[in-house]
């Protein structure tokens, strides 16, 4: 009988938890856990089964693999290569700087993958992300929409974050994201931010804010968010499991989910197939299922075309 399986490949700090947070949702029978490393993805697979023991735990068959376990999997999730990590300075290392090395780790994942199957729906973490997305979905033949990139969902659950914490009010609640670059150039949509229909506008009279909704402020918070974790506790994990997690579910149960997410622009906003960046996107069974090219007010489009540039001059390092 066919079951839900998960691959996960790359188990480092964001991979081990992406893993985790998979065996928590449910949703699979059957996770194949794959590294180069082959005695941490034992590891990490033998420490998840021992979990399934107890109580709050499915009953999940969880292993070390390899590619050839991929043939029957219906999500594939990667997190392999390098992350930014924590510097001595505190600074703000770029994802870009991974460009190179990055590149060869997604070639050799995607070769991989595609000696066994062309069906699964692959989620990239891996960064460079949009730069690494790029390659998997233009350079294997795959089928296209079945491979994306969590891109900015991670950015715009921050947003989110950023915005309900000015206003003490639940994230769930705040409807917007951020576009572009998953990186440095990553930027708010904010003509489209709304709290329960509450927009841009009504925000500051509606709620009560620690401080007045300013387009370049909250926007910049967001982007060094993720270096207020880095620099705290060495890495950042938690908000992309989660976000890969939340995309697998959409994907297997077809959920028709809306979310901003990293896949080659197709002619939206005068892009043909020459950059991958996020977007909102419909997430079902089959992927993406369709980009949604929102109308951005002029500032947000000149910020849309400096980090399609941005990551443009990304992908030129990862250039075989
Ligand atoms: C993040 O934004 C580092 O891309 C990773 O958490």
């Amino acid at each position: 009988m066919k079951t839900n399986k998960l691959a996960v490949i790359g188990v480092g700090h964001v991979g081990s938890y992406v893993l985790a947070d998979a065996m928590k949702i449910g949703l699979f029978s059957e996770i194949v856990v794959i590294d180069k490393d082959k005695d941490i993805a034992f590891g990490e697979a033998l420490d998840q089964a021992h979990a399934t023991a107890l109580p709050y735990m499915t009953n999940i068959d969880v292993y070390a693999g390899d590619y050839a376990d991929c043939a029957d999997a219906d999500v594939i999730i990667c997190a392999a290569g390098p992350s930014i990590i924590k510097t001595e300075d505190n600074e703000t290392p770029d994802r870009a700087m991974l460009a190179m090395e990055n590149g060869k780790v997604v070639r050799e994942v995607m070769e991989g993958i595609t000696e066994y199957t062309k069906e699964a729906i692959i989620i990239f973490i891996t960064n460079p992300l949009d730069t690494v997305v790029y390659i998997a979905e233009n350079e294997f033949n795959y089928p296209r929409g079945h491979i994306f990139g969590t891109g900015t969902m991670l950015d715009s659950a921050r947003l989110r974050h950023v915005v309900a914490n000015n206003y003490n009010i639940d994230p769930k609640s705040v409807t917007g994201y951020m576009m572009g670059e998953h990186g440095l150039t990553a930027f708010p949509v904010f003509s489209r931010l709304n709290v329960q229909g509450f927009g841009e506008e009504e925000l500051d009279s509606i709620f009560v804010g620690k401080e007045p909704l300013d387009r370049e402020k909250f926007g910049q918070k967001v982007v060094k968010s993720a270096y207020d974790v880095l620099n705290g506790k060495g890495w950042t994990n938690a908000g992309v499991a989660q976000s890969a997690i939340t995309l697998t579910k959409a994907v297997l149960l077809n959920e028709k989910s809306v979310h901003p997410v990293s896949t080659t622009l197709q002619g939206q906003y005068g892009y043909h197939g020459d950059v991958a960046l996020s977007m909102p996107c419909i997430i079902g069974r089959n992927g993406v299922e369709k980009q949604l090219e929102i109308e951005l007010d002029e500032r947000e489009l000149e910020l849309l075309h400096k980090s399609a540039k941005y990551i443009q001059e990304t992908m030129k390092v990862a250039e075989t």
